[in-house]
């Protein structure tokens, strides 16, 4: 099986690995390529992460607890500050140095979107960059943070594909669509995605739910929509419903290990933030079980060989995110 948790150039990316509410103030485990680390928050608001293992006994630090901002230990007590300094060895009498073995090497971590995100190497690139974050007309819906039993290669490969969507969606929006995808042209997308743009044509039920273009009137309406991808492991989709409205929908796949994902979605949405927050996401996350329940049927890493498995006119997408991938582990 192919295996890409231990590669250097991940490291320098972002990965979100928990929500920010869910860190508040901690201590929080998470597992992020293989590894390990303990997150928590001071009252400031600052976070700090770290491996999980205390540098005494190797004790988790996330099995501890948080006092007065600094995580304390559960085996002997080592208090260590943000930034990761041992202020405390409780054993040692007062005033007695500490040994600077006892600091924590930290790893970067940032909270945006509502999410926690880490760097466990030296940052290359930034976050994804979502202009709508600083746009006050629109409202940013969060998600729980799942786990899902499959590779976050697999999540990319089915979040750029449509020709699953008659098969899988059956109980969303699937149902009876049409089989057959039109060519796909890839291009630069904004903000740094690279993928496809399209138009759907769809028609515009009596009982349109409030996901589905509120209050436009017309039988029959044109969605603008756009699918892309920020290496590695970042997707996006888009839709322009006639009525101006967007929804864009950030979907975040991180790797726990090669074969285990934590899956979050951001929804951005420039509506008149009547409808409830949870209406608005039902039917997105109705459509991520969907997947879901497909994706953790497949074993094992999406093979990196393209010829080890079979792609047609509609894997375009996917197929291109795969070429990129590869070549990104490969260093060029
Ligand atoms: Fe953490 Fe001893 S293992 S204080
Ligand atoms: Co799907």
């Amino acid at each position: 099986m192919d295996t890409f948790v231990d590669s250097p150039v991940l490291a320098g990316h972002w990965y979100a690995v928990a929500r920010s509410s869910e860190v508040s103030p901690g201590p929080a485990k998470v597992t992020l390529l293989g590894s390990d680390y303990v997150v928590w928050r001071d009252p400031d608001g600052q976070l700090t992460a770290a491996p999980d293992r205390c540098p005494h006994r190797e004790a988790p630090l996330s099995a501890g607890w948080v006092t007065d901002g600094c995580v304390v230990c559960p085996y002997h007590g080592f208090t260590f500050e943000t930034g990761g300094r041992c202020v405390r060895v409780p054993s040692s009498p007062e005033g007695s140095k500490i040994p600077p073995k006892a600091h924590l090497s930290t790893v970067h971590v940032t909270d945006r979107y509502g999410l926690v995100w880490i760097c466990p190497g030296e940052p290359t690139v930034g976050i994804p960059d979502i202009p709508q974050e600083l746009d006050d007309s629109y409202r940013r819906i969060n998600n729980p943070v799942e786990v899902w039993q499959t590779s976050a290669t697999r999540m990319v490969d089915n979040f750029l594909d449509i020709s699953h969507f008659p098969f899988v969606h059956t109980g969303t929006f699937g149902e009876g669509t049409e089989t057959v995808v039109p060519k796909i042209e890839l291009e630069e997308l904004p903000d740094g995605f690279y993928g496809y743009a399209y138009d759907v044509t769809v028609n515009n039920p009596q009982s349109a739910s409030a996901a589905s273009a509120a209050k436009a009137t017309t039988k029959v309406l044109t969605r603008h929509m756009s699918s892309g991808f920020i290496l590695p492991f970042v997707c996006r989709s888009t839709i322009r419903y006639e009525t101006g409205m967007d929804h864009i929908l950030l979907l975040l796949s991180t790797p726990v290990d090669d074969v285990t994902s934590y899956f979050t979605f951001v929804v951005w949405r420039n509506d008149d933030f009547s409808a409830p927050a949870d209406e608005i996401v039902a039917f997105d996350r109705a459509i991520g079980a969907e997947d879901k329940a497909m994706l953790e049927q497949l074993d094992g890493v999406l093979p990196f060989d393209q010829q080890a498995t079979v792609s047609v006119q509609s894997d375009k997408p996917s197929v291109e995110w795969r070429r990129r991938f590869v070549k990104l582990l490969a260093g060029d």
